[in-house]
C-alpha cells in the first residue's frame, strides 16, 4: 500500500511517500481502506522523536485515528461486516491507503467520514478528563482551549451534563465557543480577571488543555489544585497537578460520539482537509496551535 513514513526522527520534511507491506488484522481488529485520518499533536510530536523510543522500528508510519470502509476482518470479529464503513483507533498507523483498526464504532449514513474522523482522539480525552473532574450540574467549569478539537468537545459534554462551562478562545473563535454553550472569554493577558468577572462566585473545575503555562494562574483561581487537569502542560508533574495522558479506549464510549456527533447533539469543527501527501504541512498547522478546528488528511 502507498503510505507516509518517515526514516529518521525530525522535522515534517521528514514525512515521505513509501510503499509497505499492507497491513493485517489481528484478532478482534478490522482492516479498512482508509478515507480519513485525524492529525493529532502527538503526531508531530512522534515524528520529531518527542514522544518515540530511539529504538523505534523505521519506517514508522503515523496516524492514530481513522475512518474507512472495512475490508478484512480480524479472527471473532462479528460486529461489523465487510463494506461497512467504521472510525476508530488504529494499530500501528493510518498515514496510508489501508489501516488496522483495534477500536471502532459503526458511522451511521449521511456522516461523513472525514468528520467522524474528528471524534476518537480528541472525544476520549474528553470523556475521561470529564470522569477525572467529576462534575455535578449547576457546577461551573473553566475550558482553557475551548476552541480547540478536544476543548469543544468536553465543552459540549459539560454543557450537556448541566455544568456551567466558561470557555478560552482567541478572538476569533468567541462566537463559535459560544454556539457550543459555553460563556466564551479571551485567553492571554488579564485571563483570570476575565473569568473572576464572568463568575465572580468562583469556578469548581478547570480543565487546561493548551499548555500556555496557565497553571499556576489556575490554582489561584480554584483556591487549590484538586480539581485541575491538563491535558497538555508537563509543568503539571513538578507541581503536583493532574497530568492526564493514559487512554481509555472504549468502542461503546466511541459509538456513544459517533451516534450524538451523527444526530447532531455534538458538533466539531473541521479546520482543513489535506490530501495525504500534504501530511507534513498539515502536522506544521497543527502544531502552531490555531488550526481552526479538526485538521484530516484523506489518501
Ligand atoms: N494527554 C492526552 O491524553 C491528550 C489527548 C489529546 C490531546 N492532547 C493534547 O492536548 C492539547 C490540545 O489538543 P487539541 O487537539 O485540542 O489541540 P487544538 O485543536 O490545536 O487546540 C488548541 C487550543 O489551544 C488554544 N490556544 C492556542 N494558543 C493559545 C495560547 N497562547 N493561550 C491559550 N490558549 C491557546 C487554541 O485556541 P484558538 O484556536 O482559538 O487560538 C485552541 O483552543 C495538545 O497539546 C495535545 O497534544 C493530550
Amino acid at each position: 500500500m502507498k503510505a507516509i513514513v518517515i526514516d529518521r526522527f525530525g522535522g515534517p520534511e521528514e514525512l515521505h511517500a513509501a510503499q509497505l507491506p499492507d497491513p493485517q488484522p489481528g484478532a478482534g481488529q478490522v482492516r479498512v481502506r482508509v478515507e480519513a485520518v485525524g492529525v493529532n499533536h502527538f503526531d508531530a510530536k512522534l515524528r520529531s522523536g518527542a514522544m518515540a523510543s530511539p529504538d523505534t522500528p523505521m519506517p514508522l508510519l503515523l496516524g492514530i485515528e481513522a475512518a474507512g470502509i472495512v475490508d478484512r476482518l480480524g479472527v471473532g470479529v462479528g460486529d461489523v461486516a465487510e463494506g461497512d464503513r467504521v472510525v476508530g483507533f488504529t494499530e500501528g498507523g493510518a498515514y496510508a491507503e489501508l489501516a488496522v483498526l483495534a477500536t471502532y464504532a459503526v458511522v451511521p449514513e449521511g456522516l461523513e467520514p472525514a468528520v467522524a474522523v474528528s471524534l476518537p482522539v480528541a472525544g476520549e480525552a474528553a470523556q475521561r478528563v470529564l470522569r477525572l473532574l467529576d462534575l455535578r450540574p449547576g457546577e461551573t467549569l473553566l475550558v482553557h482551549g475551548a476552541s480547540g478539537a478536544v476543548g469543544e468537545l468536553a465543552t459540549q459534554l459539560a454543557a450537556a451534563a448541566g455544568v456551567k462551562v466558561i470557555g478560552t478562545a482567541s478572538p476569533a473563535n468567541q462566537e463559535r465557543v459560544a454556539s457550543l454553550g459555553a460563556t466564551p472569554t479571551a485567553y492571554g493577558d488579564g485571563w483570570l480577571d476575565r473569568v473572576r468577572a464572568i463568575a465572580p462566585g468562583g469556578v469548581d473545575a478547570v480543565l487546561d488543555t493548551t499548555g500556555r503555562g496557565v497553571l499556576d494562574d489556575s490554582v489561584e483561581l480554584l483556591g487549590g489544585s484538586e480539581r485541575l487537569v491538563t491535558i497538555a502542560d508537563a509543568a503539571a508533574f513538578t507541581k503536583g497537578i493532574t497530568f492526564s495522558s493514559q487512554a481509555e479506549r472504549s468502542a461503546s464510549a466511541l459509538a456513544d460520539l459517533v451516534a450524538r456527533r451523527a444526530a447532531g447533539e455534538l458538533t466539531t469543527t473541521i479546520g482543513r482537509v489535506f490530501p495525504l501527501d500534504e501530511a507534513g504541512a498539515a502536522q506544521e498547522l497543527s502544531a502552531g496551535g490555531h488550526a481552526g478546528g479538526k485538521l484530516v488528511l484523506v489518501p
